[in-house]
């Protein structure tokens, strides 16, 4: 019977109260428990059903993301309960406005902020000039001027959150445009050592795009890859289309992305990089243009390891 429950999709285990008997290892991916570690279910999840059947609650650890969980709850043996539980499906569109209102907001805070850290680093620039070059101070100042700095980098990358509307859109060849941004970024130090791979369809229909937009797309990807291979390792790129879109892929030979991080990475602000390297922004800053231009963006884990980037963009049709 534990074979059957260690084999299941969903996050299972036996419970005598409150305390594990077992517990399998989707469930522990669940609630980001280590093996072996004790817990009782309320620190997991709220509400503890009561009775027998299914249930809902929300989970509790780790404390973000809140999510929803749906549950089943069967008596199992003298004293034991059989708990399954699996996340309530929020449906691939809410999640895609979530995406889009947070995006927004994003660069709307971003124009608020742009203009006062303007300020903020220029009097500190003006006050550092001031100091005697004994002062103290200095090193205050300089701690001034540089947390306002990454502010500031923040702060230009939500903008580019940008609105479609007022830019202009031309037609684009996208094995160009690869060829055209790797070459711009392969002598950077996290790209000297990859080697690039290229499987591009000739005759590609062009699609039309905003240029700059598509460039820092692709350029995102480039180097997110670059530092997921921390440097070393090939980069694959790929073009084609189907019957209503043309795409290109992006796939690097690094550790892939851990199944559940993959509803994650898109959303503003994530990032698995240390503190202060990252700003987490560059993948939704992709997915906010890519959705601009009426197109969309799949990652996926590749055999025998790795990420791959896909972006589809609307072909372009004669109607147009
Ligand atoms: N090619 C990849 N392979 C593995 N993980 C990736 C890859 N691309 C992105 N990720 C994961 O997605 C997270 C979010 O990526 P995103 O580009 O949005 O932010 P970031 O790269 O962490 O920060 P920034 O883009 O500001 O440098 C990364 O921290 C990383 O965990
Ligand atoms: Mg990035």
């Amino acid at each position: 019977m534990r074979k059957v429950i260690e084999g299941l999709k969903e996050a299972a285990g036996i419970f005598k109260g409150e305390r594990p008997v077992f517990i399998n290892r989707a469930f522990r991916k669940l609630f980001a428990l280590k093996e072996g570690s004790d817990f009782s279910l309320s620190e997991l999840f709220f509400p503890l059903p009561n009775d027998p059947g299914l249930f809902e609650a929300q989970r509790l650890k780790p404390l973000e993301p809140v999510i929803n969980l749906s549950g089943l709850l069967l008596p199992f043996g003298k004293d034991q309960n059989l708990v399954i539980l699996w996340e309530k499906e929020e449906g691939a569109w809410l999640r895609e406005e979530r995406l889009a209102a947070m995006g927004k907001l994003a660069g709307e805070i971003a124009h608020e902020i742009n203009n006062p850290l303007g300020g903020i680093l220029l009097y500190s620039n003006l006050l550092k000039e001031d100091l005697p070059p004994e002062s103290p101070l200095h090193t205050h100042v300089e701690k001034i001027i540089k947390l306002a700095t990454r502010c500031r980098i923040i702060a230009k990358a939500l903008l580019n959150f940008g609105r479609p509307e007022d830019v202009h859109k031309e037609p684009l060849n996208l094995n160009s445009l690869l060829k055209e941004m790797y070459e711009l970024v392969s002598d950077y130090r996290i790209l000297r050592r990859v080697k690039p791979y290229w499987q591009l369809q000739p005759d590609l229909p062009p699609v039309e795009a905003v240029r700059p937009q598509l460039e820092q797309v692709v350029l995102n990807l480039i180097i997110n890859a670059g530092e997921a291979m921390e440097g070393q390792g090939e980069i694959h790129f790929k073009t084609g289309q189907t019957e209503t879109e043309v795409f290109f892929e992006i796939r690097d030979t690094g550790p892939g992305i851990p199944e559940d991080l993959l509803p994650l990475i898109f959303e503003p602000f994530f990032t698995t990089k240390k503190s202060g390297k990252g700003t987490g922004l560059g993948l939704s800053i992709c997915h906010g243009i890519v959705r601009q231009h009426g197109g969309r963006i799949e990652v996926r884990n590749v055999k025998p390891q790795g990420a791959a980037f896909r972006v589809f963009l609307p072909l372009k049709t004669y109607e147009d």
